[in-house]
């Protein structure tokens, strides 16, 4: 049974004042909140198992290893990889992007390619593709989307064609919330050869990812937004794309032989693993799989879904209240402004009423420039908000129009 309750019970900071009043947390999309089970995972690791993996004979650093190497082999089977060799770690979802768009695209997109890219995107799923294609003289396509926030993927066939490399593409938009049908992105750029890119940040959160099934080649997300430790993640990479991929990046534990005149590279993931690993980090997001796979995917689901729709029908209430994002299967982030206000004054009269929502750009200005506006408030649910919470919301943002109109 899926119990609210219970689950923030695993969530201290829930459980803070912020000036006096019960936090009330909505920005789980810019970082989610950590279960003990997390907490005392990594407080767990540096009381008692902290050792450098992979090069130690002694008892710690094995140990140590072997935690790292396990929370791979979950992720591996949480995403639904065919082996846990096609789980890089890297610092977050950005540096995973950044790792294909240099490591893959560096060596296999030229002059006259183009890469697609969807209009939904974070910065950090067009901004790496914007510099490849500086470095190589490609071309970038935007795929847009609708009033709706609907990607149009009716029109991959004006888009897609031989020269195509690459589509980069969101399983879930932090800002509108759309989850694009991603198959039709996948079939027309396989029958071109281009791979799939996925930024799976909110995705993964918001509904899981079986990579196999939908055959994405690459599937990029972050640590922190999973419930997990900031300054982790995960770029999962097909098998025999990251063999074809030469090392981004050169340092200790990513080396088979170094010498003066040649050196040779260590298979995948480690290949793409230079320097001391954030061990610590990927235990802890291997124990945030776990905290994850305690539940019902559709339940959490069912879950989320109850509180968008709730926080849309109160939000609804406020006179010249916009909300951006209509698709219908919409995960739980629910972005708005409200005629005549600034988001940053809304946030910020929202803030001393204890809600903390993100203001701003979301760090997707083209999103914002869609709709002719310069910035958005968001709130972002995660598992352990409330109905009362989205109750709080509407009645803060009724509070702070009041005062600021
Ligand atoms: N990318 C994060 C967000 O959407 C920070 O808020």
């Amino acid at each position: 049974m899926f119990e609210v309750d219970k689950i923030r019970e695993e969530f201290p900071i829930l459980g803070c004042k912020v000036y006096g009043k019960p936090l009330v947390y909505l920005d789980s999309g810019a970082t989610a909140q950590k279960p003990l089970q997390v907490i005392e995972a990594v407080d767990r690791l540096h009381r008692e198992q902290n050792a450098n993996i992979h090069r130690g004979v002694h008892f710690l650093s094995e140990e140590a290893t072997e935690l790292y190497e396990a929370a791979r082999a979950r992720i591996a089977a949480w995403i639904g990889a065919a082996a846990k060799e096609e789980i890089v770690f890297t610092s977050g979802a950005t540096a995973s992007l950044n790792t294909v768009a240099y490591a893959w695209g560096d060596k296999f997109v030229s002059a006259g390619d183009n890469i697609v890219v969807s209009e939904l995107e974070h910065h950090s799923n067009i901004v790496p593709w914007q510099l490849l294609a500086q470095r190589k003289g490609a071309d970038i396509r935007v795929l847009p989307f609708d009033e709706t926030g609907r990607l149009r993927t009716e029109l991959l066939g004006e888009l897609v064609d031989g020269r195509t490399r690459v589509v980069a593409v969101t399983q879930a938009s932090n800002t509108l919330g759309t989850r694009p049908d991603l198959r039709p992105v996948v079939a027309a750029a396989h029958a071109v050869g281009a791979v799939v890119v996925v930024d799976g940040c909110q995705g993964a959160v918001h509904g899981g990812i079986d990579v196999q099934a939908l055959d994405c080649d690459f599937y990029a997300f972050s640590g922190h937004k999973l419930y997990g430790p900031t300054g982790i993640g995960v770029l999962y990479g097909k098998r025999a794309l990251l063999d074809a991929m030469p090392p981004f990046m050169g340092g200790g534990d990513m080396v088979d032989r170094v010498t003066f005149e040649r050196t040779t590279f260590a298979p995948v993931p480690f290949r793409f693993e230079a320097g001391t690993a954030n061990f610590v980090g990927a235990i802890g997001l291997g124990e945030a799989v776990g905290f994850m796979q305690r539940f019902d995917p559709a339940e959490i689901e069912a879950h989320e879904s109850a509180l968008l729709r709730h926080a849309e029908a109160r939000l609804r209430e406020v006179e010249g209240l916009r909300i951006y994002g209509r698709t219908p299967d919409k995960c739980a982030i629910l972005s708005f402004n409200v005629e005549g206000v600034h988001p940053y004054d809304l946030g910020m009269i929202l803030d001393k009423l204890g809600i903390a929502v993100r203001t701003g750009q979301h760090c997707a200005e083209p999103v914002m420039t869609h709709f002719g506006t310069t910035g958005m408030c968001r709130a972002s649910f995660a598992m352990y908000n409330t109905l009362a919470e989205a109750d709080a919301l509407a009645e803060g943002v009724q509070r702070a129009v009041r005062m600021l109109r």
